[in-house]
């Protein structure tokens, strides 16, 4: 199957870029150190999905997901929600910034595609 390259280098620190893979959205998020501190606070064993932030991801600054509510398919919007996330609007899911569901119908957080980040700061999903 076909894969989708990105230049990291040309998104801004706390921006969200969302390109299409296999016909589905992925959100790519460079995230600020704000951010990864706030992902890495959260207590795993807490959540309904549970999963470490570091489990994740490749590289702490770089989240990588498939742009799929976990509930019924919509596309969640991003820097919405109660947890600093991504709000799905279709029912009411609300994901933290590990994208990770917290709160609504979904039963699992959103999905990390195959991807690899080369050293020169290229993303290639898929
Ligand atoms: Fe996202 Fe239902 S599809 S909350």
């Amino acid at each position: 199957m076909a894969k989708v390259e990105v230049d990291l280098n040309a998104i801004p620190e706390g921006k969200n870029v969302i390109i299409k893979w296999r016909g589905k959205p992925v959100f790519i998020r460079h995230r600020t150190a704000a951010e990864i501190e706030e992902a890495n606070s959260v207590n795993v064993a807490s959540l309904r999905d549970p999963q470490a932030d570091a489990d994740r991801v490749k590289k702490p600054e770089w989240l990588v997901m498939l742009g799929v509510c976990t509930h019924l398919g919509c596309v969640p919007i991003g820097e919405a929600g109660d947890f600093g996330g991504w709000f799905c609007p279709c029912h009411g899911s609300h994901y933290d910034i590990s994208g990770r569901i917290r709160k609504g119908p979904a039963p699992l957080n959103l999905e990390i595609p195959t991807y690899d980040i080369t050293d020169d700061n290229k993303l290639v999903v898929g």
